[in-house]
């Protein structure tokens, strides 16, 4: 399915709410996905305000970040002034260099599924790494959930937000990168935690979803009204960071 280039960059208009209501990304996976590369430089793809860049930054690492967004790239240079920031699409990125790790955080699907696996393999080094990750959010009440997605359908919200049902993540289709001999040691790992959202944050994160973000904004506001009287003060949040680590082969 290709890309929609319109809705890949609907974010900017809503740096400041992504910035606050976005959970960010678990230290460990960090960790893991670093000890897992071999040493060398690192190439962010789609590093939107720098929500997994500050993490891996604080770590010491030689780091670039693909950013087309002005707004958010502004926003990621402020907060991040020790990273090297390039603004554009990844498909249009020529490296200067190779890559001993490139990972990308909540960005990998907007980048144009005929083209990534064979981007990803030019800037990665020999045996360099690729770390693919996305934060999941699930309302943990089944109840309050299954009731947040009736208001949301009924009102046109088209596709993956915030009450989306539990997916079982165990169990995908094979990875793309099963059957790709350019690349081996594919991995999967599963980070999991709990977070309460007051009902204001709560609603937020909805503003930040593309799904609710192409709505009408008087619409978008209806649909969150309605879901605020769902919510009391708050609601508890389980979210699953899910990683994907593979390796340039030679
Ligand atoms: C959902 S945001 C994720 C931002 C950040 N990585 C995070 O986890 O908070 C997706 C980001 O990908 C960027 N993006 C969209 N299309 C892209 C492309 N083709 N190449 C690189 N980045 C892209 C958007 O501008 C946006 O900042």
């Amino acid at each position: 399915m290709p890309v929609d280039r319109e809705r890949s960059v609907v974010f900017g208009e809503a740096v400041e709410l992504y910035e606050s209501a976005r959970p960010g990304y678990p230290e460990q996976l960090v960790t893991e996905a670093l000890a897992y590369a071999p040493a060398g430089p690192v190439l962010e793809v789609g590093a939107g305000t720098g929500k997994a860049t500050t993490v891996f930054a604080t770590r010491g690492v030689d780091l670039t970040c693909i950013e087309p967004d002005a707004r958010m790239a502004a926003a990621l240079a402020a907060k991040c002034p020790g990273v090297r920031v390039e603004s554009g699409i990844f498909e249009d990125y020529v490296p200067d260099r190779r890559f001993a790790l490139v990972y990308s955080a909540q960005a990998w699907h907007w980048v144009d599924p005929d083209r990534r696996w064979d981007l990803a393999h030019a800037a990665l080094a020999p045996s360099g790494a690729l770390a693919l990750f996305w934060n999941h959010y699930l309302v943990t009440d089944p109840g309050l959930r299954a009731a947040l997605a009736e208001v949301a359908h009924r009102r046109g919200v088209t596709s993956y937000s915030l009450h989306q049902d539990e997916v079982n993540l165990r169990e995908r289709p094979p990875h793309p990168l099963a059957g790709d001999p350019r690349f081996t040691d594919l991995d999967e790992r599963f980070y999991t935690r709990t977070e309460w959202y007051g009902t204001d944050r709560y609603l937020d994160l909805g503003r930040t979803i593309s799904a609710y973000r192409i709505l009408d904004p008087g619409v978008r506001e209806e649909v969150l009204r309605e879901q605020a009287d769902l919510l009391g003060d708050g609601v508890d949040m389980t979210f699953t960071t899910d990683l994907t680590l593979a390796r340039r082969a030679g």
